[in-house]
């Protein structure tokens, strides 16, 4: 008796959260990975969610899947409804692992679901799979599929992120289901962003969409518009947006669009952020005028020291603000390793519409400066030259310096703010 009961509590332990119906015969039926920190290398303190879709009608449809390593929980809230045995559809928007990763394990409990996916997709799939023995069709933008009472619309999003990428959307139920974009990687019990702003807060929940923009989506900002003005073209309503990580925008769906223009607009606040790294101190000295000049000009100003940060997090913080300041030691006449990390990992990004500037310490030999402007100006980004260099430890000179570099840093970042308004 006592095995059986610490059996069935092991057994509910493992239960993710149950299926959950979002609109009618519309269930989400995925999972929460509360304890994910790294994914792909990008830190997600909040853990993510893995969202999919069960459409209950004449032929049950499947849209999209979850990491494998929750193929267990989706198929289990899948059997809260149906038997899985039952689905006639599964389409497949995305097939990076995060989503596509279970496909082998629903197919394996769905052997007679057609897959709908996009010529890429297909491409995708079968260096991952064995997919000899699936039903497959190919489909593009404007396609549709008939499920009964449903019409699924398929719009094909290349880029946003993958060359695979789509995004399905639900006529009769006014329902976008979104992929990756408009996601958040939040952990969760709430479903919705209505439940999630009463339970914890509006704030944490931009920050969570931004910080998610800047670390995946930074790169394809005019990719993001003009898909948005296609599906404003098509003039499809949509009162719900359902993306495949985080909470549902059921509350006001048009809030994220409008977000997510901004963001590919690259709008930003007028703000710095000064990010840094040091080896003993003098560069850290240097950051304490810095943000003294920059407040003195009206200007937030938010400092970072990447060694204490996540890369994803000075990402975010580099993206909310028009101005940034990259503070680097010289070590071996280049940049500190952290700060050339950071660089290369922001060049990858595409950053536009920021304004840059560099200062830091050295010992017998500068170039860590000269360095960060190199990389500024590869990146095409706004520089005001020549940042500020220190030899050891700031003196108190050497801090008045700092000081009226950042006061007029901070006068340009808002003579350059003002393209933007
Ligand atoms: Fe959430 Fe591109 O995968």
């Amino acid at each position: 008796m006592y095995w059986y009961n610490v059996l069935n509590l092991i057994n509910h332990m493992e239960d993710n959260v149950k299926a959950v119906e979002i609109k009618p015969d519309i269930f989400w039926v995925g999972a929460i990975d509360w304890a994910v920190r790294d994914f792909h290398g990008y830190v997600t303190p909040e853990g993510t969610t893995y969202n999919n879709y069960l459409i209950m009608d004449e032929q049950i449809t499947l849209v999209d899947t979850v990491k494998s390593d929750f193929a267990r929980h989706t198929i289990k809230n899948i059997q809260s409804i149906t038997d899985p045995l039952k689905i006639v559809n599964l389409v497949v928007n995305h097939i990076e692992p995060d989503h596509a990763s279970s496909i082998d394990i629903i197919m394996a409990a769905a052997p007679h679901a057609t897959i709908y996916i996009t010529e890429k997709g297909i491409k995708g799939l079968e260096r991952h799979f064995d997919i000899s023995k699936w039903n497959i069709k190919t489909v593009k933008t404007g396609d549709t599929l008939n499920t009964g009472k449903h019409t699924l619309l398929f719009l094909e999003t290349p880029m946003l992120h993958w060359p695979d990428s789509m995004m399905t959307y639900v006529k009769e139920a006014k329902l976008l289901i979104s992929q990756d974009a408009f996601g958040q990687h939040l952990a969760t019990s709430s479903r919705f962003d209505d439940e999630f702003i009463e339970c914890q807060s509006r704030a944490e929940l931009e920050d969570a969409v931004i910080d998610y923009y800047a670390n995946i989506l930074m790169p394809f900002g005019a990719l993001i518009k003009s898909k948005i003005a296609e599906v404003q073209k098509l003039g499809l309503e949509i009162d719900m947006i359902a993306p495949d990580h985080g909470i549902i925008w059921r509350k006001d769906p048009g809030s994220i669009l409008q977000k997510y223009l901004d963001l590919a607009e690259g709008k930003a606040r007028l703000g710095v952020s000064v990010i840094y790294d040091t080896m003993w101190h003098s560069t850290e000295r240097m950051t304490i005028p810095i943000m003294q000049g920059i407040k003195d000009e009206g200007l937030e100003c938010k400092v970072i020291k990447l060694r204490s940060t996540p890369m994803s997090g000075a990402i975010k913080e580099f993206w909310k603000c028009r101005g940034c300041l990259i503070g680097s030691p010289t070590l071996n006449n280049i940049l500190f390793p952290t700060i050339a990390e950071f660089l290369t990992h922001l060049r990858g990004l595409r950053p536009k519409n920021r304004i840059m500037g560099a200062f830091g310490s050295y010992g017998w030999g500068g170039g860590a400066v000269k360095e960060a402007y190199e990389e500024f100006k590869r990146m095409k980004l706004e520089v005001v030259e020549p940042g500020v260099q220190v030899n050891y430890k700031p003196s108190l000179d050497d801090e008045a310096l700092c000081y009226d570099f950042a006061r007029d840093f901070a006068k340009k970042v808002k003579t350059y703010h003002e393209k933007f308004s």
